[in-house]
């Protein structure tokens, strides 16, 4: 069933109720879900997500029976996953005078997957505002909630924030908001953030700051309920859940052999975002450690990282050494990865990838990234040309608070 329920004057609910079994990320929502896409009927219409792929057609279908699509100034896209961008190709096909407002990533994901490279786009700089005739949007980039493109919109006058995934709830329902709800939804809700946003604790923290000073009366996300009583409760839920660190008794161990420092910098980084993601962390310099002490730390670990710097073709010092000791362990159960500077070729992150691939724990790798987070931005061996700068450190720790979520999650 198709909504089309007034939230506050313009401002209507157009999404997709789907009270099924919903396949969702391995998992099963058994409770459904909705797929909530908000018109905002202004006099420069603007549409804030749309709906789940296969909803397509009957979700432009039903905007055609409530206004004349080539009316759409603009097309706002928060998240490009399927459940909120997917109707964007059978959508634009109608709205030919449409302009979609996204970030700049999210224009290179639904350019390649919706082959929109001839439309108009604007992509929306952290904070600026949109007049849409008669409302103000203001748009907020919260990367990595729950992946990299990801924003939230908010409508000045009317107080309401459009946040997509975040601050959702996985219920199909037929009355829209929460103080209609027949039972309390708080749990679902928790259950959710847990799911969804707190492996990206660290990042849930950036979106609170950036949202701490809104005057927020009511909370459009785009699956489940609206909050239209008492949304400050959910962002405080959040704020609270953000602040603690899961309980974990995982231990991870970053080892290293650096010749000018440079893969040292990347241990440090590695255990930056680890330790954001609550893993206590060892970080061991083998040239400063006794051998019996490293295989102790690397039972106790769940994560074991091993990273060299390359000097002709291989590792330096006696790291090597120590790894074939580690990989005689018992390693069933743990993860590990390699990492390392290197100048031209890096052989030296390749070999010790080899030695943790022949060994009996988990290799962490692209591919098992991409699998277990859904995103394609860690690569993993690590290796990093020279010296990490700005940008190289803040993906080290970005992997570290990555591995961080895998120990989590396991
Ligand atoms: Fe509701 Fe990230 O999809």
């Amino acid at each position: 069933m198709m909504n089309n329920i007034e939230i506050t004057k313009n401002t209507y609910c157009v999404g997709k109720i789907d009270d099924t079994k919903v396949p969702f990320h391995r998992l099963i929502l058994e409770k459904g879900t909705t797929y909530n896409s908000y018109l905002l009927n202004t006099e420069k219409p603007t549409l804030i997500d749309t709906v789940d792929i296969s909803y397509g057609m009957e979700f432009v279908k039903h905007l055609q029976e409530i206004m004349d699509l080539e009316k759409l100034q603009y097309v706002v896209i928060n998240h490009v996953e399927p459940d909120h961008a997917g109707a964007l190709g059978a959508l634009m096909n109608k709205a030919k005078n449409a302009t979609i407002v996204t970030t700049e990533l999210g224009k290179k994901f639904l350019i390649g997957m919706f082959k929109l490279q001839n439309r108009n786009f604007h992509v929306i700089k952290d904070g600026e505002t949109l007049d849409i005739g008669g409302k103000t949007l203001q748009f907020f980039e919260t990367p990595f909630l729950h992946t990299e493109e990801t924003m939230v919109t908010y409508s000045v006058e009317d107080k309401i924030l459009f946040p997509c995934d975040i601050f959702s709830t996985h219920i199909a329902n037929y009355e829209l908001f929460n103080d209609l709800a027949k039972e309390d939804i708080t749990e679902d809700f928790k259950v959710y953030y847990k799911l969804i946003m707190h492996p990206h604790r660290p990042y849930v923290r950036d979106m609170i700051n950036k949202i701490r000073n809104l005057d927020i009366n009511i909370i459009c996300p785009s699956h489940g309920y609206v909050l239209r009583e008492n949304a400050k409760k959910y962002i405080d839920i959040y704020d609270e859940m953000s602040k603690v660190e899961l309980s974990t008794d995982k231990k991870a161990l970053v080892l290293f052999s650096s010749m000018t420092g440079n893969t040292s910098k990347i241990a440090q980084g590695l255990k930056e975002g680890l330790v954001e993601m609550g893993i206590e962390t060892n970080v061991v310099n083998i040239k400063n450690a006794d051998l019996n002490s490293i295989l102790e730390m690397a039972k106790e670990a769940s994560a074991i990282m091993i990273g060299s710097s390359t000097k002709y073709g291989d590792m330096i010092g006696s790291i090597e050494d120590v790894v074939k000791e580690i990989v005689k362990l018992d390693l069933s159960g743990k993860f590990g990865a390699a990492f390392g500077s290197y100048g031209w070729s890096g052989e030296a992150v390749e070999i010790i990838n080899d030695y943790l691939k022949n060994s009996s724990l988990t290799l962490l790798d692209t591919s098992y990234m991409i699998k277990a987070t859904g995103d394609d931005h860690i690569k993993l061996p690590l290796r990093v040309n020279f010296t990490p700068e700005e940008q190289t450190k803040e993906i080290c720790i970005e992997t570290g608070i990555a591995i961080g979520e895998i120990l989590i999650k396991n």
